[in-house]
């Protein structure tokens, strides 16, 4: 299938999509969220894809945010439906059972810094730029840059960069965990193929597991979490794969999973 507004490929069971419109530093509007949101249906339906990668079109940015010309004449109710809209499309892409990684190029800031966020792991280039600038607009981020940034890089962390807006390197971002990794911008498209390629070739099934344990729990007290944990460890065993992990790990061979 085409999309308007991103680009999609397979290459080796990852699914690349890359936001292309890059003469507006692929800024987000209600296309592109409604693009992603099919291009990730497509993606959740397709065995032939185990892991994904998301990145931006041209030199310049992953996306410099949600479409502030799209969004200047909202009304309150009209901001409120938009930002609906986005979060549907940011849940589809956290609750995936295939993991997504986002391979930041350039900017990602506001909406867009909460598209990465959004994802399971994030790979930038030297370039990378990451930040909430919303405050500079006097709005606040509403795709779950006040949430989703909290919990990665800690409250008093998340709020230096939400009521500064100031735009941080990649380095800061590595250093403060808000990326990965970073790499050389001519490397990035083959760090994160190699990095998607280890994913895609586990247990599927059990990766689905895996990617829900974690997420779940992080909204869940710890002995809530603990016993969730239990709980899906517990249905591992109920599945193919797992007899084969075991049995090809005792037989000194590479186990060969059907996400079972
Ligand atoms: N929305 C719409 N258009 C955007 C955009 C955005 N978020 N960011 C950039 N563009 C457009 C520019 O308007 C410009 O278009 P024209 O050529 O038609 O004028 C084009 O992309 C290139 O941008 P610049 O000329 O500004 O490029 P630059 O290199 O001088 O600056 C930048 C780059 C610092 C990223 C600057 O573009 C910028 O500050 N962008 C806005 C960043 C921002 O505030 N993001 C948060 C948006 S609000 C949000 O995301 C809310 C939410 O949480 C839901």
């Amino acid at each position: 299938m085409s999309y308007e507004t991103i680009l999609y490929e397979k290459k080796d069971k990852v699914g690349i999509i890359t936001l292309n419109r890059p003469d507006a530093l692929n800024a987000l509007n209600s296309q592109v969220f409604s693009d992603l949101y099919a291009v990730i249906t497509e993606v959740e339906n397709d065995n032939e894809v185990n892991a994904v990668i998301i990145t931006g079109s041209g030199e310049k940015a992953f996306a410099a945010g949600t479409d502030i010309k799209e969004m200047e004449t909202l009304n309150c109710n009209g901001a409120r439906e938009f930002a609906l809209g986005v979060k549907k499309t940011l849940d589809k892409i956290e609750t995936l059972k295939k993991p997504v990684i986002a391979a930041i190029n350039g900017f990602a800031l506001g909406g867009g810094c909460e598209l990465a966020m959004a994802c399971d792991l994030r790979i930038g280039s030297e370039k990378a730029k990451l930040g909430q600038p919303e405050i500079n607009l006097a709005v606040i981020p509403g795709a779950g840059g006040t949430q989703r940034l909290v919990r990665l890089v800690g409250s008093s962390i998340a709020k230096g960069i939400l009521f500064t807006g100031k735009i941080i390197n990649a380095e800061t971002s590595l250093t403060i965990g808000l990326l990965n990794s970073v790499v050389p911008p001519e490397e990035l498209m083959d760090e994160a193929m190699k990095t998607a390629s280890i994913i895609a070739s586990k247990s599927t099934v059990i990766m689905g597991l895996l990617k829900d344990v974690v997420n779940t729990g992080r909204n869940l007290d710890l002995p809530s979490a603990l016993a969730y944990e239990i709980e899906i460890f517990g249905q591992c065993f109920a599945t193919e794969d797992q007899k084969e992990g075991f049995k090809a790990f005792i037989e000194k061979r590479d186990p060969e999973f059907k996400g079972e």
